[in-house]
């Protein structure tokens, strides 16, 4: 597969990209054929047989059978071959391979989380081996959000209560690009990720090393860790930017007014309840947008994003 890509396509990593770039290129060329040859001829006759004396002196003639079924003939086999072309490669895209890697993925406002059957879970990071078929099994938690990797070739709609199901595979170790290409709010353009692919000694490691529960780290730096990974940075800052949520910078302990004039303690018990229930007590001048990360983050996670909260309190006060 090539590694740079083209103007028109970026470069491809997956096995069906191939089938798809050329389907895409011979539309292409052949559309731009008939463009130029219809745009020329016509700018060719023109000028050739504009008014150039007496009305009426030109010859009419009403049709000509042989040039009429020439260009009837030719584009219906041009048209035949992009339909069986197309639908060939429309099969080999959905039809999933029986040995397929299944991987649950959420969409929601506005990131993408994926489960593994092992346990992992992540955030806007799905990790993937090389050389081995994939099968993402996608619903949404919220509104229409669409599942997007260029260099794969592939794309699908992202639903509220039904699943929808695409694979790949994946065919060069790297790191490429996932957008939400369905527009879903304020929140759209940020919907962005990553999918890593790995060596398959390198998944299994991962696998293993599992979930997340950042062992041999302090909750702190797990924390720090997870406030990127989980993008929380997404929406909250740590430098007191306000954006689609407050930030967290000199947050902790103190008394945080509310939506409807109450006013709540910013502490443990909080940062708990807002991540699990993020809609219960929301900060005054904020929509109540955040989703809730009930079964996305663990014991362990919550108790690291809480300590790194605090951490940023601590290092305000000493400076
Ligand atoms: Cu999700 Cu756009």
């Amino acid at each position: 597969m090539d590694s740079t890509g083209t103007i028109w396509m970026p470069s491809g990593h997956s096995t069906i990209a191939g089938d798809v770039d050329s389907l895409f290129y011979f539309i292409f060329y052949v559309s731009l054929f008939l463009f130029l040859l219809v745009i020329g001829l016509s700018a060719f006759f023109v000028i050739k047989y504009r008014r150039k004396g007496e009305p009426g002196k030109t010859t009419s003639f009403s049709h000509n059978t042989k040039l009429e079924i020439i260009w009837t003939v030719i584009p219906t086999i041009l048209v035949l071959i992009v339909f069986v072309w197309g639908f060939r490669t429309y099969l080999k895209m959905n039809v999933v391979p029986k040995d397929a890697l299944e991987i649950k993925v959420t969409g929601q406002k506005w990131f993408w989380s994926f489960d593994y059957a092992e346990g992992a879970n992540t955030v806007n990071e799905l990790v993937v081996p090389v050389d081995k078929p994939v099968k993402l099994l996608m619903s949404s938690k919220d509104v229409i959000h669409s599942f997007f990797v260029p260099n794969f070739r592939i794309k699908m709609d992202v639903l509220p209560n039904r699943y929808s199901v695409t694979w790949f595979e994946a065919t060069d170790v790297g790191e490429y690009n996932l957008f939400c290409t369905e527009f879903c709010g304020k929140g759209h353009s940020e919907m962005i990720g990553k999918v890593r692919v790995v060596t398959d000694k390198e998944f299994k490691e991962w696998l293993e090393a599992g979930s997340g529960a950042g062992e041999g780290m302090s909750l702190e730096e797990f924390g720090a860790k997870l406030y990127v990974s989980k993008a929380c940075a997404t929406c909250h800052s740590i430098n007191g930017a306000v954006g689609t949520g407050p930030s967290f910078k000199n947050k902790y302990g103190i008394q945080e007014d509310l939506r409807g004039g109450s006013t709540v303690l910013f502490d443990e018990n909080y940062i708990r309840e807002s991540i699990l229930n993020p809609n219960a007590k929301v900060v005054a001048g904020f929509a109540p947008v955040m989703p809730t990360y009930q079964g996305i983050l663990k014991e362990r996670q919550i108790d690291a994003l809480i300590a790194f909260i605090k951490s940023l309190q601590e290092k305000e006060n000493m400076r």
